[in-house]
């Protein structure tokens, strides 16, 4: 048998090392604040219970994974890694005929594979520093730890993709990537979320009080319910269009594989927004969900004067009117799914087709396969 470790046991043989003193306003805080996992280990302490677990300022172990308390994000992390691609796996030759082809795309056509290339391109960094950097250090449960650093991996392959794409079509990536600093449209949607994520980064700011343990919950709604779940659907159904009408087909598959992750990321903040909601209902107050329903409006706003910049003329079918409608429909069922009432009643969805893609229920199989199987166009008809 092989023997991998030669040395006597510690336990018997090794004295206690004396733990290091902490400065008292530093334990202070982390009493407030729930653990981080970077504590000192205490020999002996009992283990995990699972009703020691909560989702904000916890103090059980945030080492140890298991027992689970909220088995809905260790299935996350699962359907995850199941659906787990590469964008090289797709391949992009008739996406570069068409766009060198110069009858191949019109102007119109052109101008959306670019904006949106430069709006997701630097969009998908932006949420994961954000994960990173703000969101991880206060989310203080090991099982939905585990299924943000599987999150926070998704969205570095979305940042490849972007940048796959690119460099397939040959397009100049500085002018691409830039576009949020020079295109309005595009640098309002990230510059309206900056300020919340700036706020969870500062590193002297730590969740334990009701006021903190709201900011955290406006940067979880700014983030998993904005972010990820308003701004970026005018683009998904531009580049999903392209698809439909057998354009720029390898641009449109690496979405498809895109908005699959993106739902779930989304799903996934509403379901701890839900259960911090149900372990803190002090913090849902009736002033903090009509900050909540302000925020989603200036947002549906903010996309719908994305989606007038980025077509300012009908295109593929669409028309930016279209999107009026579609982003209030969107946004009612953001404030549904976090509890908050819909903000645009009678609004409709133009795009059935989506609502088939995005289905909840086939969360965990309707990409099962790598060959995706999507209607082309030609059999619906938007004019
Ligand atoms: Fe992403
Ligand atoms: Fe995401």
């Amino acid at each position: 048998m092989l023997n991998w470790d030669d040395t006597p046991s510690t336990a018997t043989q090794t004295p206690a090392i004396t733990p290091k003193a902490r400065p008292h306003h530093l334990a202070a805080e982390a009493v407030a604040a729930g653990a981080t996992g970077l504590e000192d280990l205490e020999m002996g302490a009992s283990r995990i219970r699972v009703d020691d677990k909560k989702i904000i300022n916890c103090h059980a172990d945030l080492n140890q994974l298991v027992p689970f308390k909220y088995k809905w994000a260790w299935d996350k992390y699962l359907s995850a890694c199941n659906n787990h691609w590469m964008p090289q796996e797709i391949g992009m030759s008739a996406d570069i005929a068409m766009w060198q082809d110069p009858q191949g795309l019109t102007e119109d056509e052109r101008m959306i594979i670019k904006r949106s290339l430069g709006f997701f391109s630097t969009a998908d960094s932006l949420v994961a520093n954000n994960l990173v950097l703000a969101v991880y250090r206060h989310i203080t449960n090991p099982e939905c730890r585990q299924y943000i650093l599987r999150q926070a991996f998704e969205e570095a392959i979305h940042t490849h993709a972007y940048q796959y794409c690119i460099e397939s079509l040959g397009l100049d990536e500085a002018e691409v990537f830039n576009m949020y600093r020079e295109v309005p449209s595009i640098h309002d949607k990230a510059a309206w979320a900056l300020p919340y994520t700036q706020s969870l980064g500062d590193p002297n700011f730590n969740t334990g009080t009701t006021e903190d343990d709201q900011r955290l919950l406006r940067d979880m709604i700014a983030f998993y319910v904005v972010f990820e779940g308003i701004f970026f659907y005018v683009g998904f159904v531009q580049l999903l269009s392209f698809g439909r009408r057998n354009k720029m087909v390898g641009v449109s598959e690496q979405i498809q594989y895109i908005m699959r992750d993106e739902a779930m990321h989304m799903n996934f903040g509403i379901d701890v927004i839900n259960q911090i909601k149900i372990e803190n209902p002090h913090l849902w107050t009736a002033e903090f969900q009509q900050q909540a329903l302000d925020m989603i409006k200036e947002a549906t706003e903010l996309e719908i004067r994305y989606a007038h910049d980025t077509m300012p003329r009908g295109v593929l079918g669409l028309n930016a009117n279209m999107f009026n409608e579609y982003m209030k429909f969107i946004a009612n069922r953001r404030c549904e799914q976090i509890g908050l009432k819909a903000l645009y009643p009678r609004a409709e969805n133009p795009f059935p087709w989506m609502s088939e893609v995005l289905d909840l229920k086939k969360e965990k199989n309707f990409f099962e396969t790598r060959v995706t199987e999507y209607q082309t166009g030609g059999a619906l008809s938007w004019d």
